[in-house]
């Protein structure tokens, strides 16, 4: 089953075991990270041999946490497709568009990946009652897979989420807590009521192993092109687990000679509205700052403030990558074009990414002929409809 061997820290590189309940580095605060026994994965594991396996994220049980598979909640999480887009790609002078399509999950969002590895991890290391702050996906997911598994949810969301937000929390009988302020103030009361509770938090990046199921949307990707990763990928950012995630499967796949030293250019995608990452990069600073009054319609990238700024911005460096801001009429634009030209009623989120692209197409950042990958985070049928 699992191939997981100790966590290290993304900051000051301290190993720690694996199978404790643990949340952040104990001796620095900083987001732990899984490590797998990747040279017996290398030997044992054959990536072409997979394809035999049901589609799901599972296929990669031995480079996810669960250890027995018993423990394992799914809802059919993984194995979603990536379409290329021919209509939109010849309008905007790219031969070869991709969109790897993340709303066709549970839950309507790319959130069900993470959520079904940390629920499933933490019911192995015996937790019966969770908690998380959320901009409405998340908290969805975590509320569907607790559902499943018979075990409690806390679910703290800003008052402002989509009304569909929070009927799917509500529907599954989970606790929920509507917080005035933003996600990080949700993430503020969530923490205070799960040190009086003894709930376990799985907040963005506080505990191991979201992160874990995200990864595997790069080794599918890699999959589909047939171990061969496109040459750019833009991501919606807000917490930045996907971004982190992919890029830890890819060095997991290259230590395992599953593909070569070639990597994407990573770039990351936010609003206008609130752009921590963006503002970063463009300074050439190594960390985030909070964004004061974060605003935008896209509320999974009204994050202000990320403890994963660090590993984000090593990563758009490291790749040659770059980091885009948009505004929230250039994504509402974005996403009528992407069901117009291609049938897919995106996320806001996602719509972002398109809306990055075309500037990136203009800044000729991106050559016509090369592999761009952009992601539909969440389904566009999960949000309040918008009479403008
Ligand atoms: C649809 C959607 N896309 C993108 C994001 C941002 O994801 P991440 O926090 O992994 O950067 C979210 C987060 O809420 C989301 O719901
Ligand atoms: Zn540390």
């Amino acid at each position: 089953m699992s191939y997981l061997s100790h966590l290290i820290c993304s900051h000051c590189g301290q190993i720690h075991a694996a199978d404790q309940l643990i949340r952040l580095c104990p001796d620095c605060d900083h987001p732990l990270l899984a490590c797998y026994d990747l040279d017996k994965a290398a030997r044992e594991v054959d990536r072409d041999a997979l394809a035999q396996r049901p589609a799901d994220m599972w296929r990669y049980r031995e480079l996810l946490p669960v250890r027995d598979p018993r423990y394992i909640v799914t809802l059919g999480e993984g194995g979603k497709p990536t379409l290329k887009m021919e209509q939109l790609g010849r309008e905007m002078g790219l031969s070869q568009l991709y969109i790897k399509d993340e709303g066709q999950n549970p839950t309507g969002s790319f959130k069900a990946l993470g959520l079904a590895a940390a629920v499933s991890r933490a019911i192995e290391l015996g937790v019966t009652e969770f908690v998380i702050p959320t901009a409405g996906n998340a908290g969805g997911a975590l509320a569907a897979y607790a559902a499943r598994a018979g075990v409690t949810a806390h679910v703290y969301m800003p008052g402002d989420a989509p009304l569909i937000n929070i009927t799917e929390v509500q529907m599954t009988g989970a606790d929920l807590r509507l917080v005035n302020g933003l996600i990080n103030d949700a993430g503020r009361a969530a923490a205070a009521d799960a040190q009086v509770g003894g709930w376990f938090d799985v907040s963005t990046l506080k505990e191991p192993y979201r992160v874990e199921g995200k990864k595997i949307m790069g080794y599918e990707l890699a999959a589909t092109f047939n171990w061969e990763l496109p040459d750019v990928i833009i991501y919606p950012t807000g917490g930045g687990t996907g971004l982190i995630g992919m890029w830890k499967a890819f060095a997991e796949m290259e230590a395992m000679g599953w593909i070569g030293p070639k990597r994407p250019r990573m770039v990351a995608a936010q609003s206008d509205g609130c752009a921590p990452v963006v503002k970063a990069f463009h300074e050439g600073k190594t960390v985030t700052d909070p964004w004061e009054n974060a605003s935008t319609l896209a509320g999974g990238l009204r994050v202000p403030v990320t403890i994963g700024g660090e590993q984000m911005l090593r990563i758009l460096y490291e790749s040659g990558g770059t980091a885009v801001a948009v505004s929230d009429s250039r994504i509402l634009t974005a996403q009528q074009k992407l069901a117009m030209r291609e049938g897919m009623f995106v996320s806001l989120e996602a719509a972002a990414t398109v809306a990055a692209l075309e500037t990136l197409v203009t800044d000729r950042w991106i050559h016509p002929d090369e592999r761009v990958l952009v992601f539909n985070t969440g389904s566009g049928l999960k949000y309040r409809l918008l009479l403008t």
